[in-house]
């Protein structure tokens, strides 16, 4: 059993609950030492009016960060979120741009485009390197002119867009490969912000998956369960190739199928399998260096060597 963590989610939504936007979640649960200096520069850009990169795998949360910062930009608009990989590939122009009247036969929700509906707001582009280059090339011009040309028309209309990006590849590379454009990559440089995987910020498990246990068992009108040590020590174990979505998935099913108060080991479904038979892949050295800082991680792991030891005779020592 474990104590319950001060709940100082620094960055919040309060009105989460209100809003039209789909928000899962109403807080940044953000407690390891890395996920510190991701909100520090998330803070310093917010209120900045340059555009945002956001580098993470996917379920890392770069969404909800991306709303985060909308929120704190204070800007009036919407924000406007828009999957690259999702665009129709014949229709991608007049969806993002818009398109002007007569100029298509209604293919798109809106003649304004994304980039109207964001006007005054901000735009959020997810997984940006699937814009075709065409694209690309058009969306470099409409920000740095602060107009758009809708299909179509004939006269650029003014657009005041907050651009926050995001990518699960590392564009450079995709820049070398001749797959994005140098220009539009050098226009993201500067407000730069990577997500660290969730295996890489282990301070963050816990605190997480607590947080998950209390909104899932709150819906469904349950007791929240504890979450036993050797659970913990299994989560915190485990690779999250799928990240706080995963974690979020695995704990929502831990609590429908534990029968009594306690989550145990046996109750979490991994993708990956269950932890120690497979699921458990590589830590980074840095996750490891971290949890072994963790109070009584070094003593267990002290207890643990001398019990192999023991067993196995001097030979085992380290
Ligand atoms: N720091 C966090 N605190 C609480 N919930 C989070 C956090 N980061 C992500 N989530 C939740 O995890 C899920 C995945 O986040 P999302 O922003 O969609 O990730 P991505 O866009 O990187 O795929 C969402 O349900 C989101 O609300
Ligand atoms: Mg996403």
């Amino acid at each position: 059993m474990n104590a319950p963590h001060a709940p100082l989610p620094l960055l919040t939504f309060p009105d989460a609950d209100k809003s039209p936007l789909s928000i899962r979640a109403k807080a940044l649960v953000f407690f390891d030492p890395r996920s510190h200096e991701v909100r520090d520069e998330v803070e310093r850009l917010a209120p900045l009016p340059q555009p945002v990169l956001i580098h993470g795998e996917t379920g890392t949360g770069k969404e909800l960060l991306a709303r985060h910062i909308h929120r704190a930009s204070e800007r009036p608009g919407l924000f406007v979120a828009v999957s690259c990989s999702a665009l129709s590939r014949n229709y991608a122009d007049a969806e993002l741009f818009g398109y002007a009247p007569g100029a298509h036969n209604g293919p798109v929700g809106s003649r304004a485009g994304w980039f109207g509906s964001a006007n005054g707001g901000t735009l959020y582009l997810d997984e940006i390197a699937d814009l075709p280059l065409s694209l690309q090339q058009k969306l470099l011009r409409v920000l740095q002119e602060r107009e758009v040309l809708r299909v179509g028309a004939r006269e650029p209309v003014p657009v005041d867009v907050r651009l926050v990006a995001a990518t699960s590849i590392d564009l450079g590379q995709a820049v070398k490969a001749g797959k994005f454009l140098e220009g539009l990559q050098q226009y993201l440089h500067d407000g730069n912000l990577t997500l660290p995987p969730l295996r890489e910020r282990i301070g963050d498990i816990q605190p997480l998956a607590e947080y998950f246990l209390g909104v899932h068992a709150q819906r469904l009108e349950l007791p929240v369960p504890q979450i036993a040590s050797d659970t913990q020590r299994a989560l915190e174990g485990y690779s999250w190739p799928g990240n706080i979505r995963e974690l979020e998935n695995v704990i929502h099913f831990a609590l429908l199928v534990s029968p009594d108060e306690e989550i145990r080991p046996e109750h979490l479904n991994f993708s990956g399998g269950v932890a120690g038979s497979g699921g458990v892949t590589k830590v980074s050295d840095e996750a490891l260096e971290h949890l072994v800082r963790q109070p009584g991680v070094e003593a267990q792991l002290r207890a643990l060597l001398q019990r192999l030891e023991h067993e196995r005779g001097p030979e085992a020592a380290l």
